[in-house]
């Protein structure tokens, strides 16, 4: 497990939140994936998370054909730089998940990271979930401060910490699970 957590960005808010000490923000363009992608996908899943690229090419290949399942590319000059998925998944029998439509992950080359393209692609699957339903569920390791912060600047509130949600097991053992509401008119 030690492994997969250095797989997370390291952690490094950015305190000053100064407009010009950050890098310019890229304008990604965002679309469904399709089969064509999924080896480039794949690749780049391998590169910025370890374990072999065939085997995540695999796994991007189910979401691609489950029903009520979303992947999202962003890509810049046509080269995939990120991607995300979001699906509508049951009660979790043994870890009491709740039913709901959960994001359930996103990658950014890490050549292009700070630069918005996660923000984009979770408000890309956050407005696909909203027109299905209200709340936007997602469950996050609680030693990956940087996908805590993403998603506490998107409107996710911490539900309850656990070991497991949805039968995923959090590297440290420990995992929030995340909801956001949509904002009150
Ligand atoms: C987490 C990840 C997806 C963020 O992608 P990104 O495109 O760099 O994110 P954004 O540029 O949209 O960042 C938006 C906000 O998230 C937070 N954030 C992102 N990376 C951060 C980091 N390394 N440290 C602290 N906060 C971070 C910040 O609040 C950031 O806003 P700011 O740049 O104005 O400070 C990327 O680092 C990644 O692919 N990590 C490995 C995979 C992973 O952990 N996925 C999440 C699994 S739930």
């Amino acid at each position: 497990m030690a492994g997969r957590e250095l797989r997370f960005a390291a952690y490094a808010p950015r305190p000053d939140a100064r407009p010009d000490a950050r890098p310019d923000p890229v304008s990604a363009v965002l679309a469904e994936a399709t089969e064509e992608d999924v080896p480039v996908l794949g690749e780049l899943q391998a590169r910025a998370r370890g374990g072999a690229a065939g085997d995540w090419a695999d796994s991007i290949r189910r979401a691609l054909g489950r029903r009520q399942s979303l992947v999202v590319t962003a890509k810049i000059a046509g080269e995939a730089v990120g991607y995300a998925n979001a699906e509508f998944l049951p009660e979790h029998p043994v870890d009491r998940a709740p039913a709901g439509y959960y994001l359930t992950g996103v990658t950014v080359d890490p050549d292009w990271r700070r630069r918005g393209i996660a923000t984009l692609l979770t408000r890309r699957r956050m407005d696909w979930i909203r027109e299905r339903d209200a709340a936007v569920w997602c469950f996050v390791s609680a030693r990956n401060g940087a996908s805590l912060d993403l998603h506490r600047d998107l409107g996710f509130r911490r539900e309850r910490p656990g070991a497991s949600f949805q039968g995923v097991e959090f590297a440290g053992g420990e995992g929030w699970l995340l909801r956001a509401d949509p904002p009150r008119a």
